[in-house]
């Protein structure tokens, strides 16, 4: 559910024009929707109003600050992986008490970083963070509370790149190594083991490898608290997928009703850290026709946005529908949409059925908002995209369009050159 919708033939976000963000903001630009993201992120709070929970929304999907100020509003915490995420969430004023901290490679920095700022959790991934984290924070007169990340070894039939609760990714503690950690890590003084975490992939289209995931962390539950300890925190990670083409995911309140009926009664907080289920969505990558290039072999629409703009269909073979900003309900066309960067790889759709369109038509690029301005780049010395967030019939541009200037910055030339 989205609210990019054609009036006439013009396809509009919320009540603007599309083509009169074209024209005031230039292209490539990404627009996201602000009733989009609030119902989205609503969506997937509500099923869960009857228990104890917090939404921490996953940084990385889409890390804007405007953004993130949306859902601090509406009550959000977030989910970072990194010192610079928690910057972005301090700069829109998000509550770091709200902050959960996943990764594999957390810096001692960044965890003095995090627990001057009083975060929520720190989600250990390992044995040595666990240890590098209480030295640390035993250094600062500090306790961390931790949630230990747990690795399920669940198969959560995802693109692998984007798989993570399998024994073989390298992310969180095995159910077995874990335990001998916690009988290990009973007299830290540095950390309080409070949490269990879990996350076990990204895009997920069904509810199984949750459900099955959940039960193998509520046992494993069980056994810690018999143990002495005292888990009243249990973090569920993100994973929610969405449709981008044919995939049929289970609604936020389907995933919440199977999840609410594995976990009982049991008295527990539950954490999530949805990130594309909430953005994905919600934006468009707005781009113009440069050259419409037919060859021998294939017709390419060649357009101003390109790889280091929108990586997914690179890197996983993403599909991302692109429609056209103005539909004539003329003539279509099998083509290639790719940019301008050297490389064979930068296509943004392959083999699409689409309007016959020419130079200086705007297409747009749907289910743009999660990992997609996030994962942008400079590469090829491209300024990157202008953001742009709607709200009803207003729009504010909330990161302006990277000038050349800006790709200099930080760069010197020593005088011995
Ligand atoms: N929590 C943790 C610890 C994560 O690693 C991730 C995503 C999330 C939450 C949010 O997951 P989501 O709800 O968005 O699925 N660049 C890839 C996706 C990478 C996901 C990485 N981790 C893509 O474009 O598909």
């Amino acid at each position: 559910m989205h609210y990019f919708d054609y009036k006439g033939q013009e396809l509009h976000c919320e009540e603007v024009s599309l083509h009169q963000i074209a024209d005031e903001v230039g292209t490539p630009t990404y627009i996201y929707s602000k009733r989009t993201l609030e119902r989205h992120f609503r969506a997937f709070d509500e099923p869960f109003s009857g228990c104890d929970h917090l939404i921490c929304y996953s940084v990385k999907a889409c890390s804007n600050i405007a953004i993130l100020r949306l859902f601090a509003r509406l009550g959000g915490g977030f989910d970072i992986v990194s010192a610079g995420e928690l910057h972005r969430v301090l700069a829109a004023g998000g509550d770091p008490h709200k902050v959960v901290f996943s990764g594999v490679g957390k810096t001692e920095e960044e965890m003095r970083f995090a627990l001057d700022q009083g975060i929520l959790a720190f989600n250990v991934e390992s044995e040595p963070e666990l240890f590098a984290l209480d030295r640390v924070a035993r250094k600062m007169g500090r306790r961390a509370p931790v949630a230990l990340r747990i690795n399920p070894d669940v198969d959560a039939q995802t693109h692998p790149y984007i798989s993570t609760g399998l024994k073989s990714n390298k992310f969180g503690i095995a159910i077995d190594h874990a335990r001998r950690l916690l009988l290990e890590a009973k007299n830290l003084a540095g950390v309080e083991i409070m949490g269990i975490d879990s996350h076990i992939g990204s895009q997920l289209t069904k509810v199984e490898p949750f459900v099955h995931a959940l039960e193998r962390l509520l046992l494993f539950v069980d056994w810690v608290n018999q143990q002495g300890y005292s888990i009243r925190h249990l973090d569920l990670g993100g994973g929610l997928g969405i449709t981008y083409k044919d995939e049929t995911p289970p609604h936020p309140g389907e995933y919440a009703t199977a999840l609410l009926d594995v976990l009982g009664d049991r008295k527990l907080r539950l954490v999530f850290e949805p990130g594309r289920v909430i953005a994905g969505n919600a934006a468009i990558l707005l781009t113009r026709v440069v050259y419409h290039k037919p060859t021998e072999a294939k017709n390419f629409v060649i357009v101003d946005g390109a790889m280091n703009d929108a990586i997914r269909p690179a890197l996983y073979g993403a599909y991302h529908a692109v429609i056209p900003v103005r539909t004539s309900g003329g003539a279509t066309e099998t083509v290639d949409v790719v940019g301008p960067i050297c490389e064979t790889g930068d296509f943004l759709a392959r083999d699409r059925e689409l309007e016959v369109s020419a130079a200086g038509d705007l297409l747009a690029v749907m289910s743009a908002g999660a990992y997609g301005f996030s994962m942008s780049s400079n590469y090829n010395s491209r300024p990157r995209a202008a953001e742009v967030l709607v709200d009803g019939d207003r729009y504010a541009v909330i990161r302006q369009r990277e000038t050349r200037d800006d790709l200099l910055r930080g760069e010197s030339i020593p005088d011995w050159i």
